[in-house]
This record gives structure tokens, sequence and C-alpha cells, in this order.
């Protein structure tokens, strides 16, 4: 069985010709009463797991985050509780979707300080698969860094700066960097590599093979580099880009794209495995498992 999870890309996009559930924001009450005991308990299995696995592995940020927060293993989180604290903490709610939102409406929501979570979980038989982000991607995964300021001011970055790339119609380019941050990024701390992108930390097996597979690359993360580098969203990543501090996110939230839209306008993408002689590599993958999966899927 594959770990995938699918994020935040295919959270915003592929639901675009669909009908508001509700309002024009497409929030909807999570409906927190309606949850089963079953449901309550698959939330039970991936936290459990999940948490006996992160430390030592999550960045600081991520357990200090969840660790002030109304999360446990017994019940899925009620929203309601978990933006008081997030409020109080940097400004942050967190909203009920029913999954895939629209990109406009998704960054309308992140340039508000709303994080739209998808309210519904995984069955028990799809513990390591993900068609979209449910409750305990998005709860488990993204909410512990939005207790963080700089991740809190680089989301709400990454929600205006999606509004403007919209525009611009250089949205590829910024999806990437939302990708290989948000979802799947590596912090270097000073007692060893961390994983504080969302995709790895709610999954069970990406978590492990991010950090010590020898398989992927990990490359320091470039902005420029990264806009033009294709990802994996049905699979493992083959490469993980290292930020050296969750302070590195913050200068990014300042900058302006603009220019760099510019300067890789009209170049080719590089593919996601591709070891360029500019990087600078904090290990080299071995890519065996890349080329396992590309030798089984072989005609
Ligand atoms: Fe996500």
């Amino acid at each position: 069985m594959l770990t995938v999870e699918k994020p935040a890309p295919q959270k915003h996009g592929l639901a675009a010709g669909s009908a508001p559930p509700a309002g024009a924001d497409w929030t909807i009450d999570q409906g927190w009463k309606n949850y089963t005991p079953q449901e309550h308990a698959v939330w039970k299995t991936l936290f459990e797991r999940q948490s006996r696995l992160l430390p030592g592995r999550a960045c600081d940020a991520f357990i200090e985050g969840m660790g002030k927060l109304p999360i446990g293993a017994e019940q899925i989180p009620d929203f309601r509780a978990l933006s008081e604290v997030l409020m109080q903490r940097t400004g942050w709610s967190v909203v009920a979707v029913p999954g895939l939102v629209p990109d406009e409406v998704f960054f309308e929501h992140l340039a508000h300080r709303r994080f739209p979570a998808g309210h519904f979980i995984r069955k028990p038989h799809e513990l390591d698969y993900l068609e979209e982000p449910d409750v305990f991607h998005d709860v488990f995964g993204h909410v512990p860094m939005l207790m963080n300021p700089a991740i809190a001011d680089y989301i709400q970055a990454y929600g205006e700066g999606g509004l403007r790339a919209q525009k611009l119609g250089v949205l590829e380019h910024l999806a990437r960097v939302y990708w290989y941050t948000v979802e799947f990024g590596l912090v270097q701390q000073p007692d060893g590599l961390r994983i504080y992108g969302a995709g790895i930390a709610s999954s069970y097996t990406e978590t492990v093979f991010a950090l010590d597979d020898p398989s992927p690359n990990r490359i320091a993360f470039d902005l420029a580099r990264v806009m033009r580098t294709n990802y994996r969203i049905d699979d493992f990543q083959e490469t993980y880009f290292v930020i050296d501090g969750l302070s590195e996110l913050l200068e990014l939230a300042r900058i302006d794209f603009a220019p760099l839209y510019a300067q890789v306008a009209g170049q080719p993408a590089h593919e996601p495995g591709t070891v360029l002689p500019g990087d600078r590599l904090l290990a080299r993958g071995s890519g065996a498992y890349a080329a396992k999966k590309r030798g089984l899927h072989r005609p």
C-alpha cells in the first residue's frame, strides 16, 4: 500500500468547475457532533502511530505547536477549539470545507489567515492513501505549524501571492514553492535534519523515507531552482529541499516574486530527481526507490 498524501495543489484546482456547497467561500459547518465512533477511531489510530514516530523527526516548532493545541488521540479535533488557541497565538483560524476548493477560494482564505481543512476522515482501509486531503492531513499536518509566527506569516503571504500569481499566469511556479516548503519541506536544526512539511508529517511512511532513506536527494532550498522543479503528486518525493531555519520562510514571505517569475519564465522545468551543478547538496540520493518504481511500471 502506498503512503501518498496529495495535498495543496490538488486541493485547490480540481474542483474549480463545481458549484460551491454553501457560501462563495466554500466553508461549511464542521459538524463535529456527526462524527461516528468509527471515525474517531481512525483518527486515534493515525494520531497514535504518528505521535510515536515524530519526536526527533519533526522540527521543534511542530512538536511545540502540537503540544499547545487541543489535539489529542481520543477524538477528531473541534475546529472551533483549535481556532480559539490559534487565533490568540498567530491570528489564524481553521475553517471546514467539504474537500477540494478552487484556487482563488483557497488563496483568499489563506490571505485572511483562515486555513481550509477537509472535515471528513479517511476510511479504515485507506490509512495510507488519500484521494483528497482529509482532517488528519489538514489538522495534524498543518495546524501545529500555524502556531509558529514565521509559518503563519509565510502561508498568509502565499495566499496573497497566489492571487497575484493567478493574474500573472504563473501559478505553476508558485505552487512548486508551496509544495517543497509547506507540504514537503525539511529544515536543518542544530541537532539534525527535521520535518516541517505537512505532507510528510502526516504520512507514516514518508516520515521515515524523507529523513532516512538513501534514495531521495536532499538539497538546500533555492527559490528560483524550486520554482522550476516538478514534483511527485502520487509517490514519495525524489528530492527534498532543506531550509536552514524557519526564519528563511519569513524572508521568502517578504520578497517580491515578480522578478523571479520573469527570470524563470519560458525555461524548461527540472525533473523531480535531477541534481544540478549549482545545487548545494546535503545528500545526493541513490535514486533507487524511484528507479525501482519506474522499472515496475515499464510496459
Ligand atoms: Fe496540505
